[in-house]
């Protein structure tokens, strides 16, 4: 009876070894390429809202992510601030942070793209 006990009891402690095991969210299994130095604008940032942000963020909801739009919501928008993308709420929409909720709502971009739209921010969000 005892060993029986003892068996059911390491069982259930497996069981909650293996939930945790499965919690463990994989954010991106590819190659996190770093930014490069002079990030541009309209070839490298503008093509990730089409992508992944346009068929929402098309003008009822802000920021307007339209390629003639974009560059004009996002800094006049307050959602960039030039040179400062840990305190840019664009960047934290990417990552769910600082009570922005994330973008795009409930898939988290690659680690290359959002390293990407940090990295413009960064080097001082040039319209380029
Ligand atoms: C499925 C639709 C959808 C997609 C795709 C989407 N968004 Fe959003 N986004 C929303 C909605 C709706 C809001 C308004 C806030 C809310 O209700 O969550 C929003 C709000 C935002 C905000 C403002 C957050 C704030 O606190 O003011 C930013 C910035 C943003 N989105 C950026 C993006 C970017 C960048 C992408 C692509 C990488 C993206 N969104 C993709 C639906 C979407």
């Amino acid at each position: 009876m005892k060993k029986l006990f003892k068996i059911v009891l390491f069982s259930v402690g497996m069981l909650f070894l293996q939930s945790c095991y499965y919690d463990t969210v994989i954010v991106d299994e590819g190659e996190v390429i770093p930014p490069p130095d002079d990030i541009s604008y309209s070839e490298q940032i503008m093509p990730i809202w089409a992508d992944y942000c346009v068929n929402c963020h098309k003008g009822a909801v802000a920021p307007d992510l339209r390629p003639s739009n974009s560059y004009n919501a996002l800094l006049n928008g307050g959602y960039v601030l030039t040179g400062d993308a840990d305190n840019s709420v664009l960047y934290h929409s990417l990552l769910g942070t600082n009570g922005v909720p994330l973008m795009p709502p409930g898939a988290k971009l690659s680690s290359t793209n959002i390293n990407l739209v940090k990295g413009w921010i960064d080097q001082g969000a040039k319209n380029n």
